[in-house]
């Protein structure tokens, strides 16, 4: 399929989210899409699959101008999309997900058979492996994104969009889905690839076109470094570093201690783990995914009980303490599924930046909330945080993703803090953006705050710690530090422990 874009334009309001873009991608050609939080991106490939009307412009397929009224429309002339966010039904089995909205339904009902074998099908065929009949909410988030994809290829897919892939994805799924794509490209299909991570667009893009602001700003090669990439999609120099001094690490801030969490099947996410931080230093939490990360993160703030140990918050027992309580003593939290339990999607943007203060002074008097005050926080947020929104008032839902979590870092560091558990911070921002963020995270380490990084990604671990934590199968497996050679860490990540390891904190 040759797809062609003419001067393609989407307008919400006044507001121009797309602004007159051509664009061009031919049969078995990676073209990868570079850009800002909010420069028009997903607006731009939701116009192409039918989900927004675009307000001006021509969608051309091999040279004839196509109208699409709705996905259904796109997936028949050969479009199959990824959506940044996922749009699985989480009680639904695999085989149901990917066939939702497809051909095999008969008399209303979904043909069970047939939909096993196609996802069966397309698995084997692309080296994806899936169980059809799992269910997708109990799936990991990396297995997840695979259904996705496998849903976006059981149709007559020619042309592929996939729109920040790989956010979720650990570094050997990531590889794995970069091969997929080649390999999908020499079979002859086209493919739409959006991504913050400028490695992954270098390693497979064949063309790649920068958009600010709704704009093509320029057309850049995957041989250009990646400091020139860089600055073509924020429009200045950006520091791909992190600047810090060795750390002051004082008093014990948080505490966890022989902890264990059961998961639904009473089998033992987190399993006697062991972890200390510091106030004044960063703890990065190094795993792949699934080891237990998110529990130990929701078990800090107390949205999962745990079945033994305790976590102690400078000295003092929270273990049973309610959420709310251990957030105003002190405990900062950003969590790694924004969507779920880090917006309020109905709410305005500036309400979810004062969600954890606008009970108390000074947003609050006698239980009145002073909407004045609560403005001018957001408004100040919104600037500092470059948050690219139509102002306070807009609903957050309405924002980039990118955009959404930065509402979710404006609004944790907007009050003081002891200890500041960080999941995937910077998932989904622009390069920009995290050099922002991670300058940031230093600066609390700085003014004392104890800070708990989990990450999926290693180079962010390794730029920002003090000490690397390896948690793996529940439990700290060693703890290295943050020079130490890739490799070994790799080792202790998969779950072979090192001679000597000095153990947990
Ligand atoms: N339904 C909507 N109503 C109003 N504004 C919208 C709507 N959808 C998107 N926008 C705005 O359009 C702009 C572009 O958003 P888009 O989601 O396309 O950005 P993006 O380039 O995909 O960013 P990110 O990298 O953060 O995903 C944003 O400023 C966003 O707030
Ligand atoms: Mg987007």
């Amino acid at each position: 399929m040759r797809l062609e874009l003419r001067g393609l334009t989407k307008k919400f309001g006044d507001f121009v989210a797309d602004d007159a873009i051509d664009l061009v991608v031919p049969p078995g050609q990676i073209h990868a899409i570079l850009g800002e939080n909010g420069a028009g991106k997903s607006t731009l490939m939701n116009m192409l699959y039918g989900i927004l009307e675009p307000t001006d412009g021509q969608i051309r397929i091999d040279g004839a101008p196509v109208r699409f009224r709705s996905p259904g429309d796109a997936i028949a002339a050969g479009i199959g999309m990824v959506h940044q966010h996922f749009k699985l039904v989480g009680p639904f089995s695999v085989a149901d997900n990917v066939q939702l909205g497809r051909e095999h339904a008969r008399a209303g009902m979904l043909d069970r058979t047939a939909a096993r074998r196609a996802v069966r099908e397309v698995s084997e065929r692309y080296g994806l492996a899936l169980d059809p009949d799992a269910i997708c909410e109990n799936l990991p988030v990396g297995v997840q994104q695979r259904v996705e994809i496998v849903k976006a290829l059981s149709g007559h897919t020619e042309l592929l969009i996939l729109d920040e892939p790989t956010a979720v994805l650990t570094p050997p799924e990531v590889a794995e889905l970069l091969t997929i794509m080649r390999n999908l490209a020499a079979s002859g299909m086209s493919i739409i690839f959006i991504s913050h991570k400028l490695r992954e667009v270098k390693a497979v893009a064949d063309t790649i076109t920068v958009i600010r602001r709704g704009k093509v700003v320029a057309e850049v090669s995957p041989d250009d470094g990646e400091a020139e990439l860089a600055a073509a999609m924020v429009g200045r120099e950006v520091s791909l570093t992190v600047d810090k001094t060795p750390a002051q690490p004082t008093e014990k801030a948080l505490e966890i201690i022989d902890l264990t969490v059961l998961d639904d099947r009473g089998i033992p996410a987190l399993d006697g783990l062991n972890l200390t931080v510091r106030a004044g230093e960063i703890v990065g939490l190094a795993g792949v995914e699934g080891n237990g990360q998110t529990e130990l993160a929701r078990a800090i703030l107390g949205t999962l009980a745990p079945a033994g140990g305790s976590i102690e918050m400078a000295g003092t027992e929270v273990t049973r303490w309610h959420p709310y309580r251990r957030i105003a003593a002190g405990l900062g939290y950003i969590p790694e599924d924004r969507a779920r339990d880090g917006l309020v999607g109905d709410f305005t943007v500036a309400e979810n930046i004062v969600l954890n203060q606008y009970r108390e002074a000074p947003l609050s008097r006698r239980g009145v909330v002073d909407e004045r005050a609560v403005r001018a926080v957001a408004s100040k947020s919104i600037a500092e945080f470059d948050i690219r929104t139509q102002g306070p008032e807009e609903g957050v839902s309405a924002l980039s993703g990118g955009n959404q979590q930065k509402v979710i870092i404006a609004r944790e560091f907007s009050r003081p803090r002891k200890v500041l558990v960080a999941a995937q911070p910077t998932r989904g921002v622009d390069i920009g953006a995290i050099e922002f963020i991670h300058a940031r995270l230093v600066a609390e380490r700085d003014t004392g705050t104890a800070v708990l990084l989990i990450s999926a990604e290693l180079d962010e671990i390794l730029a920002l710690s003090d000490r690397v934590a390896v948690i793996y199968n529940g439990q700290i497996v060693g703890e290295v530090a943050p020079d130490s050679p890739r490799s070994e860490i790799g080792q202790l990540m998969i779950g072979h422990r090192l001679e000597n390891s000095p153990g947990d904190a």
